[in-house]
């Protein structure tokens, strides 16, 4: 089995969703964990789990499109645990305002969702490698989208497209230091955020759907994310580089044209409907 005793690891966006999953995991493995976001609370939570797990938890509030701030990640790691040994840049979203239909698309909206994922991610990326004199390991947490055609989320899965090139291009380029880069590449995962109230994730038809499209028949968990995780920042995963790990429980195989289905046939169904309103009135 393997262990994480001893090394210091950093999660960007940790305090919530996925990033929650993988900081308890990566402490339930034996690791101190750095947690970083912008909200306070939930870091101060999850902090006070990995405590209670007797593990050491460094919460730094921060945002990582601002350069200081990642800076400031990296400057209280390394006081705090002596080295960086893992950097998991999972800290990124789609706001619903800034995505839709590729059509409608404006550079207003198009830039929040790709700074956010690919320029400021690799920034942490970069920032993490800069400060691994010794090797280390750095996980881009990218998605499904990354990989698949995505209507209605156009410029979000073309950022995590460009993560996914640049975890091969600093793979190459750091490998010799000692650093590997990796990818994981969840399907969809329900989180307080991706599966709470205001979200469509909620409404039993949309998971149905989504589920339809899993061989495995379920949806994936946080847990799933962070052992994979867990496992990539251990010494037993020295020889897996530059990967895209696809987690999709089987999903990832057509689902943007199914998803894409719905959408069309939602549209007919309502013009026909207008059409049938039209005609009655
Ligand atoms: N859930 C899914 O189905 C799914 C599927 C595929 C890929 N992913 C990817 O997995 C990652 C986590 O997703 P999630 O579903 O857990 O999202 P989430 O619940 O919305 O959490 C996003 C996390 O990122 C942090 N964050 C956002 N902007 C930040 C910024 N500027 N600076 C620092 N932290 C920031 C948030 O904390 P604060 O708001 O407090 O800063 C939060 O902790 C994302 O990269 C997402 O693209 C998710």
């Amino acid at each position: 089995m393997f262990s994480l005793e001893g090394k210091s690891a950093v999660v960007t966006g940790g305090g919530r969703g996925l990033g929650k999953g993988i900081s308890l995991w990566l402490a339930k493995a034996g690791a101190n964990v750095v947690i970083a976001g912008r909200t306070p609370e939930p870091l101060a939570n999850v902090a006070e789990e990995i405590t209670a797990m007797g593990r050491k938890a460094l919460v730094v509030q921060a945002d990582i499109t601002k350069p200081e701030d990642i800076a400031r990640i990296v400057s209280g790691a390394i006081e705090t645990f002596g080295y960086i040994d893992c950097w998991v840049n999972n800290a990124g979203s789609a706001n619903p305002a800034d995505v839709g239909a590729l059509m409608d698309l404006t550079p207003e909206r198009w830039d929040p969702v790709v700074d956010l994922n690919l320029k400021w991610t690799f920034f942490c990326a970069q920032a993490a490698a800069r400060s691994m004199t010794h090797g280390g390991c750095i996980i881009n947490i990218t998605s499904r989208s990354g990989s698949q055609p995505n209507p209605m989320t156009g410029q979000y899965g073309a950022s995590k497209a460009g993560v996914e090139n640049l975890t091969a291009t600093m793979a190459v380029e750091w490998g010799h230091l000692g650093i590997r880069v990796n990818a994981v590449a969840p399907g969809v995962i329900p989180t307080d955020t991706s599966g709470g109230t205001t979200s469509s994730m909620t409404r039993p038809s949309r998971i149905r759907r989504q589920i339809e499209t899993v061989p495995l028949r379920r949806l994936g968990t946080v847990d799933d994310i962070g052992a994979l995780c867990a496992f990539l920042a251990s010494d037993e995963a020295a020889w897996i580089n530059g990967e895209v790990i696809q987690l999709t429980g089987g999903s990832r195989i057509s689902v943007g044209y199914l998803t894409y289905l719905h959408h069309v046939n939602q549209r007919l169904a309502e013009a026909e409907s207008a059409k049938n309103e039209r005609q009655a009135g």
